[in-house]
């Protein structure tokens, strides 16, 4: 099968399109045929093998998958070949044929085209989990969310609309700043020339907002700690602009929490939370309540110049890569 493939630890220009041998699914795994996928800026991490998951050389990066079942493990009773599915992987998305945990792979509704459905995983899934089971977002309080345009990001804006919950998305440009409005936020910060804290002290009121949802940390950390009010919950979902440190007394002094949101553990420890919020996702999609935005289509060949939209804080909502557009 084609597939882009990692030969070595580097940028994200060292990856190649070649041919692997199709992955046989173990027992309680299926094999898809990939109509769509979406690269995350994870992808790069991982290539550049600076990730959590170091797969072994030579592999296939892409965390997420659309397309056709081809095959079942003996175990599965779930699925069976030819059903319409989506995936969270380990890795190996940019390929013809990926193989994915039955647990992990999720019927796609009706009307969810194989783009939408190819990138609706990984950002949905992760902003979701975070949200309602670490910052434990209550309607009514007020969440910011930085990096408020990019995939998880504006994943997290919808979701935090459909908690009922107040949204200040925070972004780097009005450009992106005016996607995530389009998206449901109440109101904008552009952290690249205003203050974030004073801005956020003077939308609330002073009070300071209940949830801020970070998938950025780097610089911006400190200000996003200084704008949760008392007993704020700040979720750490990535570093994209390096890793901060925590000052543990500005934790204390304001009653307030910092908690890590990794899709991982509930992949893991916790799969009956990580159904329940497939469950809640798919029912918002049903209703109307979640528009992923999808701004770039790539075919398979063209993957690296999807990922440097991400490297290259181009991207708005998901890119997208193709194997049968349609
Ligand atoms: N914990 C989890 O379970 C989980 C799951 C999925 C993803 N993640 C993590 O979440 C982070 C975001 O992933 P994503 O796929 O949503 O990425 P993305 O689409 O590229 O969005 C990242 C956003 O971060 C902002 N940013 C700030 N500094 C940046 C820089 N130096 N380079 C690129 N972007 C920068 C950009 O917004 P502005 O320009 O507006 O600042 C951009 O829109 C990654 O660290 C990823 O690993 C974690």
């Amino acid at each position: 099968m084609r597939a882009l493939i990692c030969r070595e630890w580097g940028g994200i220009d060292g990856l190649q399109i070649g041919e692997m041998t199709v992955p046989e699914p173990a027992a309680d795994e299926v094999l898809i045929r990939v109509k769509a996928t979406a690269v995350n800026y994870a992808d790069a991490i991982m290539v550049a093998g600076k990730y959590q998951t170091k797969p072994q050389l030579p592999f296939s990066p892409g965390l997420e998958t659309a397309g056709v079942v081809e095959a079942c493990g003996a175990e599965v009773t779930s699925f069976k070949p030819g059903d319409r599915v989506m995936a969270v992987l380990a890795y190996g998305g940019l390929a013809e044929y990926a193989v994915a945990p039955a647990a992990e792979t999720f019927r796609i509704p009706d009307g969810m085209g194989w783009a939408e459905a190819g990138a609706f995983a990984i950002a949905y899934i992760s902003s979701h989990v975070a949200i309602r089971w670490q910052g434990r977002l209550e309607a009514g309080e007020t969440m910011l969310v930085l990096g408020a345009a990019g995939g998880v990001g504006l994943t997290a804006v919808e979701i935090g609309k459909a908690m009922g919950a107040r949204i200040i998305a925070a972004a780097s440009t009005e450009e992106k700043l005016a996607v995530a409005k389009e998206h449901g936020a109440d109101d904008t910060i552009n952290y690249s020339t205003d203050r974030l804290t004073e801005q956020v002290m003077a939308l609330t009121g002073n009070n300071g907002v209940d949830v801020c949802f970070d998938p950025v940390g780097g610089p911006l950390f400190d200000a996003a700690l200084s704008s949760l009010g008392w007993g704020g919950r700040i979720v750490l979902v990535g570093f994209v602009g390096g890793i901060p440190q925590i000052p543990a007394n500005r934790l204390l002094v304001k009653h307030r929490a910092a908690l890590g949101s990794s899709l991982r553990y509930f992949r893991w420890y916790a799969p009956d939370k990580l159904k329940r919020s497939v469950e809640e996702l798919l029912r918002w999609y049903g209703e109307g309540k979640l528009k992923p935005l999808i701004t770039h289509r790539f075919p398979l060949e063209r993957s690296v110049e999807a990922l440097r939209l991400l490297t290259d804080r181009q991207a708005f909502g998901k890119v997208v890569v193709e194997l049968e557009p349609g």
